[in-house]
């Protein structure tokens, strides 16, 4: 979903760093062969990842939802030598892709893949995390914001993706509608929390900065 006007999402996009060649294949071989391919960050939200992890310069990042390993990418730009990222996605089908492109970008020894319910494997790992992005199911976001906090440093962020999900969080919550119901409820609290601190940036569908006090 774009909430701005195509020309102007156009003019933001072509005012950007270009994308880097070994993501705009990624983007082609995911658009492809992959089911879904609208669910792959992109050129313009790539750059805005890509710009926070530099200037946040994270040791340690953790990724809810891998897809194809695009966002990983991005994120990986601004990694302190010697960091890690863990990305978790539910899809195992998607492992041998996420793969190659890791190996290709030089970051490969430093970028973990995780197969399973991030629910589960969240708790499974020791790592203090300086820079989180969660971009997986909607209907989890409370639950992953409880089981990351105290895995984070402080001044650590979280990004969350999709929080205006389509415009719906704006709209007449309609009956059986869980996922947004969830993503009002983490709005919510997010904007009030008295551990963290919250900006929403209405980039694409939505990106929420959330600084850990
Ligand atoms: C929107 S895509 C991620 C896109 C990716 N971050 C990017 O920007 O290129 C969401 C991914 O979350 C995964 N997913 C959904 N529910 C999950 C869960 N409970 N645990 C782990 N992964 C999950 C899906 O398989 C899907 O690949």
């Amino acid at each position: 979903m774009h909430f701005l006007p195509q020309s102007i999402d156009q003019y933001a996009e072509e005012h950007s760093q270009a994308e880097p060649q070994l993501l705009a294949a990624l983007n082609r071989e995911t658009h492809q062969k992959v089911l879904q391919p609208r669910m792959l960050s992109g050129h313009f939200q790539g750059r805005v990842l890509s710009m926070l992890s530099k200037l946040i310069r994270p040791q340690h990042i953790l990724e809810i939802g891998t897809y194809t390993g695009y966002s990983a990418l991005c994120l990986m730009e601004g990694i302190q030598e010697n960091g890690s990222l863990h990305t978790i996605d539910k899809n195992e089908e998607l492992y041998d892709l996420q793969r190659k492109y890791f190996d290709k970008s030089g970051w490969g020894t430093q970028m973990h893949q995780h197969v399973g319910k991030a629910l589960e494997i969240i708790p499974q790992l020791e790592e203090k995390f300086d820079l989180v992005f969660i971009d997986a199911d909607k209907r989890n976001y409370l639950n992953y914001f409880e089981i990351i906090l105290p895995k984070m440093n402080k001044g650590g962020i979280i990004l969350s993706d999709n929080v205006l999900w389509s415009g719906k969080v704006v709209e007449e919550l309609k009956a059986g509608d869980k996922d947004t119901e969830v993503l009002l409820a983490y709005n919510k609290k997010l904007a009030t929390e008295d551990r963290v601190e919250t900006v929403l940036l209405p980039i694409r569908d939505g990106l929420t900065v959330t600084r850990v006090l």
